[in-house]
């Protein structure tokens, strides 16, 4: 293909050069580290290589698939994305491959899968990790002969299927433990997109800014009062645990709510949340300076201040919850807390953690301790 070939007046993604692709698939960035990603995306993109995405969380998983499938030969046929870690283990085999009438209890037609609802087009295969062993050697299978087998079914069927995968776990370190299988991590690796966490691109941070300010002042009519320097220093330094995603949050909510106000650090600072998490002082990515030094001191203090806040609102909540009822209200936290369920303590905590990470699951799971399928599992059983 020439360089710059255009097809009704439009150009082909593979031709364009990198600032226009990025353009194109709203990728924001020019450090270096988003450089060299964007030109691996170009590169890979029209092939039907297996791409294995990984970065922690909020970092543009999703925003590079579907750059990569957006510039593949597969762009006019859809990408279906299914999430791994979402779907219970009990049903995620007749999910992926499809099943054959009653091939289990309420199997009551025929159904097909992702993949082949995929034919043709990408399937993108989020949080890969969370994948149950059993079903991991059928994943392999398609990968390596794109043939799989219905529920319930001993015909083999092939699909056409560009897969692109996605985690935020250490894979590697899964295979240590035995949740994850060697061969499909070795085959899965061969190209591994790794985005770097926002704090390993602080140039990126300023661009970014600009375009979410640009972005909600947009969409709520609201125009940006603009910072102080020490601000702009602030957010740029800022650790981002939740990555772009975070950023863009915060963005949001400051606009709005702070309404053309000239911005300062203690303005910012209301709208950051730390996550416990990050309580194992102190372990630093990057080159130690006094700033990062101060910062983790600083995020510490946040962090147990905010813990005390909650206490404060859980233990607010409950007592007002025992008033209601005809409780005593000076009685202790403790006597309280034996009068609840224990299902009630477990999805008001659910509640609180999804809350402090605006309802991102992942962090919540992480949060508290749990999986994420257990997660998914529990706010449909509360109806969260
Ligand atoms: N380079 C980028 N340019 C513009 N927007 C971005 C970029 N990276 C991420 N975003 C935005 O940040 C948010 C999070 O991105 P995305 O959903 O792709 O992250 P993710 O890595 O898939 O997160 P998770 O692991 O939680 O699923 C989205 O709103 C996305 O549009
Ligand atoms: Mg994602």
């Amino acid at each position: 293909m020439v360089f710059g070939e255009t097809v009704n007046g439009v150009q082909v993604p593979e031709t364009l050069n990198r600032k226009e692709f990025q353009r194109q698939f709203g990728i924001i960035g020019e450090s270096l580290e988003m450089q060299e990603l964007v030109q691996v995306i170009q590169h890979v993109a029209p092939t039907d290589i297996t791409v294995l995405v990984t970065g922690e969380s909020g970092v543009g998983k999703e925003v590079v698939a579907q750059a990569i499938h957006g510039a593949s030969k597969r762009a006019k046929k859809s990408m279906v994305t299914v999430n791994c870690g979402a779907i219970p283990e009990g049903i995620i085999e007749s999910e992926l491959f499809g099943h054959e009438r009653g091939s289990f209890t309420g199997a009551s037609g025929e159904r097909k899968g992702y993949f082949e609802l995929a034919d043709g087009g990408t399937i993108f295969l989020d949080e890969i990790g969370e994948l149950p062993l059993a079903t991991q050697v059928k994943f392999l299978r398609i990968l390596e002969n794109g043939e799989f087998l219905r529920v319930g079914s001993s015909v083999a069927r092939k699909v056409d299927v560009r897969v692109i995968a996605a985690t935020n776990k250490d894979l590697e370190a899964e295979v240590r433990n035995g949740n994850f299988r060697q061969d499909l991590f070795y085959r899965l690796r061969s190209v591994n997109v790794r985005i770097p966490a926002l704090r390993e691109r602080k140039e990126d941070i300023p661009l970014l800014f600009e375009k979410f300010i640009e972005e909600f002042s947009a969409k709520n009519g609201i125009r940006f009062g603009g910072m102080t320097p020490a601000a702009k220093d602030f957010i740029q330094h800022y650790y981002w645990q939740g990555n772009v995603r975070e950023l863009r949050n915060v963005v949001e909510s400051m606009l709005v709510l702070e309404r053309g106000k000239k911005l300062d650090v203690d303005d910012i600072k209301k709208y950051l949340r730390i996550p416990s998490d990050e309580r194992n002082l102190p372990v630093l990515v990057s080159k130690t300076n006094d700033f990062d030094e101060r910062q983790l001191l600083y995020r510490a203090l946040i962090e147990l201040k905010n813990d005390m806040l909650d206490v404060k609102n859980i233990l607010k909540n409950v007592i007002g919850m025992n008033g209601a009822s005809g409780g005593n209200q000076n009685s202790s936290p403790n006597a309280i807390q034996e009068n609840m369920s224990l299902a009630e303590m477990e999805r008001r905590m659910i509640e609180t953690a999804l809350k402090k990470y605006h309802n991102n699951r992942r962090l919540a799971a992480d949060e508290l301790k749990i999986s994420e399928r257990t997660l998914y599992r529990k706010i449909k059983e509360y109806g969260i």
